[in-house]
């Protein structure tokens, strides 16, 4: 039988729902949301994101500001930017678009915003935290994976997640989320890479196998424990039959013929990263107290 499908995009119009109710519960406080976003050059997948962003922002009542910058622009220009927005009391929360160009230090604009507007988690103040198991933002990416699972009714403790992909943004956080002591982690965790040797054998012992590669349909059915979950991270765009589209780092129609239940690629993962941020600036919010 077929996998059932987790509809990741049914999933965030709910989490919306509440980050809305949120939204207006601290607006009669006085309290009005604002996300400042930061998009440096015109990657178009990047820039696909930032709107994805701004429109879930706009449906949830979070004020959201655009500051776009020339590809070209110097490291300084935009740390000078991004401590003008953590002085600025009316912004909580402030995210760059990632990947940066070449020239500029990722790690050193990341390390520049204010722990508490770090709304992407990234901070190494807020990755320590995520790690000691401490409340702090959780990366948006790997937040939504959790809740979709956790909302599926699909339990972690005690099961073996297999993780495909070591990104700071994606891999890592993931890792470190599912291996708490909490009842909504306790689970065995193996991270492959693109370095894992025989990555196909440790794939074929996850009952929940999260696929965050960067390469499409890399997972193929081969690799899959049957029955397992199957939870596909990848936005990949290829051309097939001359057509431009969206495909996951899972191999979608052979897998889910293993699978028990499967994430479709779009309409799964990704909607869920944009609803988790929106989540995190309610939070940064409520917490600023203005
Ligand atoms: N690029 C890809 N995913 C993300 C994300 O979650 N946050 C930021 N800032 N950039 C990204």
């Amino acid at each position: 039988m077929a996998a059932s499908l987790i509809d990741g995009k049914l999933i965030a119009a709910q989490i919306r729902e509440e980050v809305a109710a949120q939204v207006s519960a601290l607006e009669k406080e006085g309290i009005h949301p604002c996300l400042a976003v930061i998009l440096v050059g015109d990657d178009p997948a990047s820039r696909t994101y930032v709107a994805a962003k701004r429109k879930a922002s706009q449906e949830v009542g979070i004020r959201s500001i655009q500051h776009l910058l020339a590809k070209d622009v110097a490291e300084a220009g935009l740390m000078d930017l991004i401590e003008q927005l953590n002085q600025d009391p009316g912004v909580h929360g402030i995210l760059v678009q990632l990947p940066l160009p070449p020239h500029i230090n990722e790690y050193n604009i990341i390390a520049a915003i204010s722990p508490p507007k770090d709304v992407d988690g990234f901070h190494p103040y807020n990755a320590g935290r995520l790690i000691a198991g401490l409340d702090t933002f959780i990366p948006c990416t790997p937040f939504g994976v959790l809740q979709m699972i956790s909302k599926s009714g699909i339990e972690t403790s005690g099961k073996h997640v297999v993780i495909v992909g070591r990104s700071n943004i994606v891999g890592k956080p993931l890792m470190n989320l599912l291996v708490q002591k909490s009842d909504a982690a306790n689970a065995t965790v193996t991270l492959c890479h693109s370095r894992t040797s025989d990555i196909k054998a440790h794939t074929q012992q996850g009952d929940i196998l999260i696929a965050a590669i960067g390469q499409a349909r890399f997972i193929t059915a081969d690799m899959v424990k049957p029955g397992a979950v199957v939870i596909d991270v990848g936005i990949n765009r290829v051309e097939e039959q001359g057509k431009a589209c969206l495909v996951g780092d899972v191999d979608f129609e052979e897998v889910r013929k293993v699978a028990s239940r499967i994430t479709p690629v779009p309409g799964g993962v990704g909607p869920m990263t944009v609803a988790m941020l929106m989540q995190n600036v309610a939070k940064a919010a409520g917490m600023s107290g203005s």
